[in-house]
């Protein structure tokens, strides 16, 4: 084969690919309700999902994920459930971005150094973790996690080092928690902190509870020996760990 015949070729097989995967997604966009949660095509055909909810499922790449969220936030709502939103472990907002438009009534608290890890959480980090410096997660800020959720008085950033920039907030209740701060020791200060400050029936949701993050499992397992709830595994893609705390006093 000469030479532009070989590029021929390979242009083919270019063309071809993108074919290929322009049809995958147009199929999708148009038939691709079949494997979404009927609560959710429901919420939507009623108006009950915001615009920007809707943007943001597009673009979220965990859709087992995405979905526990609207649906934990949607009863939270329907049953008010009373208390603040709180994220540890911000980083560019995507997630943040849901929590806000999918409750935007409720007070969202972004935790996040916003400048990567601390380097004293990361001494002694085993799997994944062991392979983070001070500099992963470093490339955000304030202002662009801000610019990718639009403004909002309800939104509050707590910058800094996590458990120290929950001072202040000691008697702040909160309906929904998502940690996802990937190490030990704030995965660990962040429960001491949120579950006693989480309303009964309010959700608490630690992400990357797998082999891959043994600090994680590490913390999740430290804590829950002593209090009453289970925490129960969701099928999403990084293994999220779920507690909704007792609405009574275990006897
Ligand atoms: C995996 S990223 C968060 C991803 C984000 N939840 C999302 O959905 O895109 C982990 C974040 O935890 C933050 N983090 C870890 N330990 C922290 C601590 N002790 N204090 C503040 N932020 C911390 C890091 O700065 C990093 O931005």
């Amino acid at each position: 084969m000469d030479p532009v015949q070989f590029i021929n070729l390979i242009s083919l097989i270019i063309a071809g690919l993108a074919l290929v995967f322009l049809a995958r997604y147009l199929w999708t966009s148009f038939f691709g309700g079949a494997d979404k949660p009927l609560r959710w095509q429901q919420d939507k055909q009623a108006g009950k999902v915001p615009q920007a909810v809707l943007l943001t499922e597009g673009q979220y790449p965990d859709k087992v994920r995405f979905y526990n969220f609207w649906f934990q936030l949607s009863r939270i709502l329907d049953e008010n459930i009373p208390g603040s939103l709180a994220e540890l472990g911000v980083y560019k907002g995507e997630t943040a971005r849901l929590l806000h438009h999918a409750a935007p009534d409720r007070l969202l608290y972004l935790f996040d150094t916003f400048s990567g890890f601390p380097a004293t959480d990361l001494q002694g980090e085993r799997g994944e973790a062991a392979t983070y410096t001070p500099r992963h997660f470093a490339d955000t800020s304030v202002e662009k996690v801000l610019r990718t959720i639009g403004a909002s008085r309800n939104l509050v950033v707590r910058q800094g080092y996590f458990p120290e920039t929950a001072a202040g907030l000691e008697d702040e209740r909160f309906a929904l928690v998502s940690m996802d701060a990937d190490l030990y020791k704030p995965t660990l200060a962040g429960l001491h902190f949120f579950y006693p400050r989480l309303s009964p029936g309010g959700v608490l949701l630690i992400h990357d509870h797998d082999a891959r993050w043994p600090g994680i499992l590490q913390a999740v397992q430290e804590f829950s020996a002593g209090i009453p709830e289970s925490f129960i595994p969701i099928p999403d893609m990084h293994s999220t760990m779920m507690l909704v705390k007792n609405r009574r006093p275990s006897s």
